[in-house]
């Protein structure tokens, strides 16, 4: 097959640092191997690092970041269950729209594309519906490059009794994301933002208290594939009896195992201030070339940040000509923002100031 490289500053994913590759095409073993068992449990503890967590289900769903929100939901929930979603972007209307799907009351808190969720119409939604039993919200909004402050929103959604699902496929090893300081009961994030990793795995993560509701179900999940309580037996053995449940993804999965290791290797305060360096750069170079930022500086998400294109310019020519001419990759503009914003991404190894130069260098140019 021809190999294709390309310089990749779109939503995601982003380029793999060449030891994950490496990783990535070691000879394959069994997935009930007691080697890769034992791959697997260096998994579990390195993610729990990565989340800020001691939760023992912690460990990496076979496949993309969409299977993270689908579990937490379908477990959590339960027909008829009321549930808060807060909506500003377009991942918030997928967590809305697999919520119906199970069957729950849905509640939605809508904030404009580019600002984030709420916490005052959270408390006053909370305060109004005492029934409701979880808080689901989106970290960091992929399609709108905005932070939401996951900590306050917790913290609210905590003091009413309610457990609390966070999307932070955007958010893990980029910014800041202390999942048992800040209470959060779900969480689940991807393989190929800023994990650097190859596309196609959801870390993801559950708080004793959510186990706890998901133990006293009345209905059964209605997915197989999704179950947690099968899923359990297959992750979580001590005694390295691991039940089959399906065939992992063994070399997806050693390619996740480096990406951690080079997370726990650089620190956490490091990676997230190199993604926040890298973005403050990009906004200035951007800025002194006359072009705008969509989203307020404080509450921008380091890792992606949208770009208003300018009322003369051809979108589509512009990403065309950097694809085909130069071999990078620009985002384009998702949901409403579609056609008249750029998403770049500074993600994983691409976060630092020398990439962020080289894209603003490219971006220029083409103007
Ligand atoms: C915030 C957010 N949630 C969920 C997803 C879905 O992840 P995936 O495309 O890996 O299934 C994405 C993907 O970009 C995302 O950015």
């Amino acid at each position: 097959m021809e190999s294709i490289k390309r310089d990749l500053f779109g939503p995601g994913p982003t380029n793999v640092p060449d030891s994950i590759l490496q990783a990535l095409s070691l000879p394959t073993i069994g997935h009930l191997d007691p080697a890769f068992l034992g791959i697997m449990d260096e998994i579990g503890e390195r993610l729990r690092h990565c989340f800020q967590t001691k939760n023992s289900l912690t460990f990496v769903l076979s496949a993309p970041g969409s299977i993270g929100m689908e579990t937490s939901f379908v477990n959590l929930l339960e027909p008829g269950d009321k549930v808060i979603v807060c909506i500003n972007g377009v991942f918030g209307g997928r967590m809305k729209d697999i919520c119906e799907r199970v069957g729950a009351e849905v509640i939605t808190i809508e904030n404009e594309w580019g600002t984030p969720v709420d916490p005052d119409e959270l408390r006053a939604t909370l305060e109004a519906n005492s029934d409701v039993t979880a808080v689901a919200f989106v970290h960091a909004e992929t399609s709108t490059g905005v932070r939401s402050d996951a900590k306050s929103i917790a913290e609210i959604a905590k003091s009413h009794g309610c457990l609390v699902v966070a999307d932070c496929v955007t958010s893990l090893g980029g910014v800041e994301l202390l999942v048992d300081d800040w209470g959060l009961d779900v969480v689940y994030s991807g393989s190929q933002k800023c994990l650097s990793c190859v596309p196609g795995l959801s870390p993801i993560t559950f708080s004793k208290q959510a186990v706890d509701k998901i133990k006293q179900r009345k209905s059964r999940v209605q997915s197989w594939f999704c179950d947690i309580s099968l899923l359990m037996s297959y992750y979580e053995s001590g005694e390295k009896t691991r039940a089959y449940h399906h065939t992992a993804p063994v070399n997806s999965l050693y390619a996740m195992n480096e990406a951690l290791r080079l997370v726990v290797e650089e620190t956490l305060q490091v990676r997230w201030d190199r993604h926040r360096d890298a973005a403050s750069h990009l906004y200035s170079r951007l800025e002194a070339a006359g072009l705008e930022m969509i989203v307020a500086a404080e509450h921008r998400l380091s890792p992606l940040t949208l770009v208003r294109i300018p009322e003369d310019v051809d979108d589509a020519a512009i990403r065309g000509g950097l694809l085909n001419n130069k071999n990078i990759e620009l985002g384009g503009g998702l949901g409403k923002f579609a056609g008249n914003a750029w998403r770049i991404g500074l993600m994983g190894q691409n976060a630092t100031v020398d990439r962020a130069d080289f894209i603003a260098d490219a971006l220029i140019s083409e103007l």
